[in-house]
């Protein structure tokens, strides 16, 4: 019943900023950030069937197959395209749900980018990033393929460089409900705009995540993170949290800092990632 098998890497992002600009009328927020690949990924093994029948093999805490990002990701591919395979979906999470991280949009991309492969749709990276945005605003972003300069609700997108570095990041042991988040009253929704040329390190240091206040007065456990790993350089959430990081020049360093790490926080180093793993499968 099953044909050729692609094996998928789904890596997390980091919001190196995110900066609230406005509104939209349909209750989106309009945003500025810094999309940042790294190499703690979820990983996906991904069948094409002969048949029109789309099913993940697996169960997943947490998460309803039917809602499952990665089964609706790939209806709506064969929904759009017409196609008449189906696919046997295997997830393996690493990536914490309601992390901060993207994992669950990065999921989704990356079985677009396989069944566009597998079914040969033949999509273009263009049209892929178009459906990724029925998904959710983030999923757009994984299939770009680079570190990104985000606006609008993170669809537009601008290839940045980013430092050769390595970060250190937190998961404070909370899942944060990202429309939680987004709709707080206290949320400040009007941070001036800035340019992409302003995003240079010399400005690096007044990098700040509009969602981090709001997140912090929530769930307390995000602010002790924060205030933890302030102490080693400039830590923040990623996201809608909650989980938080810091970059390190170095490997050594990362590895100092996890060595010092309370035990009652699950913590990792990762590398910054110059491209998606998967992008050679997207064609132009
Ligand atoms: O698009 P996604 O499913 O990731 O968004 C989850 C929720 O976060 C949305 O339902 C919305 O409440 C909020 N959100 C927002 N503005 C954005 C992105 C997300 O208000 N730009």
């Amino acid at each position: 019943m099953t044909g050729s098998v692609v094996h998928c890497l789904a890596p997390a992002k980091l919001n190196l900023f995110l900066h609230i600009t406005g509104r939209r009328a349909d209750g989106y927020h309009l945003l500025q950030t810094a999309f940042q690949l790294i190499d703690r990924c979820d990983s996906l093994d991904i069948a094409r069937r002969d048949d029109a029948i789309i099913r993940r093999t697996n169960e997943v805490a947490g998460v309803p197959e039917q809602d499952d990002l990665i089964v609706r990701a790939a209806r709506l591919l064969q929904k759009h395209t017409g196609s008449q395979s189906g696919a046997d979906l295997t997830l393996h999470k690493l990536l914490p749900m309601g992390g901060g991280l993207g994992g669950g949009s990065s999921d989704a991309a990356s079985t677009l980018i396989a069944l566009n492969h597998l079914w040969q749709c033949g999509l273009t990276r263009q049209q892929l990033m178009d459906l990724g945005l029925q998904l959710g605003a983030d999923v757009p972003f994984f299939l770009f393929g680079r570190n990104a300069f985000a606006e609008g609700v993170g669809e537009q997108l601008q290839e940045i460089s980013s430092a050769d570095c390595w970060y250190v990041v937190i998961e404070p042991g909370v899942q944060v409900p990202t429309p939680a988040i987004f709709s707080a009253k206290e949320l400040t929704r009007n941070t001036k705009r800035v340019k992409i040329t302003d995003f240079s390190s010399a400005v690096k240091k007044n990098w700040k995540n509009d969602l981090q206040t709001v997140a912090c007065s929530l769930y307390p456990q995000v602010n002790e993170a924060v205030t933890w790993l302030k102490k080693f350089g400039d830590a923040r959430m990623t996201g809608s949290g909650a989980c938080v990081f810091c970059d390190f020049f170095d490997e050594d360093s990362a590895n100092e800092v996890l060595r010092q790490i309370p035990g009652h926080w699950k913590a990792w180093k990762a590398k910054a990632l110059k491209q998606h793993p998967m992008t050679h499968l997207v064609q132009m």
